[in-house]
């Protein structure tokens, strides 16, 4: 498949893929959230792929937002449909998608950039990384989850700070909110997430996909995370992947398991 805003890059089984708007500090435009689309739902499909990470290319972007040009003019209906459809698309997509997704936050995350470091799974940044919610210094508030996730990761009133104030934190405050998990230097980044892709890629995908499952039912609010984690250990006893790890674990080998 061919795109014109991204960069999808393989090394089995792991795939990167590179948000490629440098002029525009890979801003989201309609284009790009619509290939992100179709590159996660083509890869969450390829049983070979293990787990994804998502940067920005250059060396001062992870995504400085939804691109402002796109909706300056918008009406009350417009800006509704704006937000509908990217979490739709893009945003809640990624948090279930079934495949481990890593941010790998190169620099600046702002707005709808934040946005979607936050529906990954998991956050890495890099020193000179800055994350903030900066929509109310527009006039208007964040439309891509924001306020829902950024209160799950850092609390709420740390959130409502960074909310109000439109204010950007460094890479050490992230860490230390719980915003991301590592900060490494830039030139780390993503052969840090690569590690961490390794890692997660020698476990049960089926294994894995259950976890994301039961993980994400307990912060929505049309579910019982508890209930949802017993039907999910409950699935996984049917699974291939439970035959094979629980067989290789007491025939003391390496599992080599069927995956999605
Ligand atoms: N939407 C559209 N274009 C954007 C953008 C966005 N969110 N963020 C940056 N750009 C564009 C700039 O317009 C500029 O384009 P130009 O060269 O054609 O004028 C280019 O990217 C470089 O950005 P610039 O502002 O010149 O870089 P800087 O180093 O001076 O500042 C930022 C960097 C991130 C502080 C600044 O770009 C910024 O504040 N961006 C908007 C952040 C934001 O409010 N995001 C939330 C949107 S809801």
């Amino acid at each position: 498949m061919s795109y014109n805003n991204i960069i999808v890059e393989t090394a089995f089984p792991i795939t990167t893929i590179t948000i490629n708007r440098p002029n525009k500090l890979n801003a989201l435009n309609k284009d790009t959230i619509q290939e992100l689309h179709e590159a996660f739902k083509a890869l969450n499909k390829d049983k070979n792929i293990k787990t994804i990470i998502i940067t920005g290319s250059g060396e001062k972007a992870f995504v400085a937002g939804a691109d402002i040009s796109e909706f300056a003019n918008f009406s009350v209906k417009e800006g509704g449909k704006l937000a509908a459809k990217g979490q739709k698309l893009l945003f809640d997509y990624v948090e279930n998608l079934s495949t481990p997704v890593i941010a790998a936050v190169n620099g600046f995350a702002l707005g709808g950039g934040l946005e979607l470091a936050m529906a990954c799974h998991f956050r890495v940044a890099s020193e000179n990384a800055r994350m903030g919610l900066p929509e109310v210094s527009l006039g208007v508030i964040p439309g891509y989850g924001g306020t829902q996730r950024l209160p799950q990761l850092v609390g709420k009133g740390i959130a409502m700070e960074m909310i109000m104030t439109a204010g950007m934190i460094d890479a050490n405050r992230a860490l230390e909110t719980g915003l991301v998990n590592h900060v490494v230097s830039q030139e780390e980044l993503l052969d840090f997430c690569k590690k961490l892709g390794s890692r997660i890629s020698n476990n049960s995908p089926v294994g894995i996909s259950h976890a994301i499952k039961a993980v994400n039912a307990g912060f929505k609010h049309d579910s019982n995370g508890y209930a949802s984690e017993i039907k999910a250990f409950g699935e996984c006893f049917g699974t291939a992947d439970f035959e094979e790890g629980t067989t290789a674990f007491l025939e003391k080998r390496k599992a080599d398991f069927p995956g999605k």
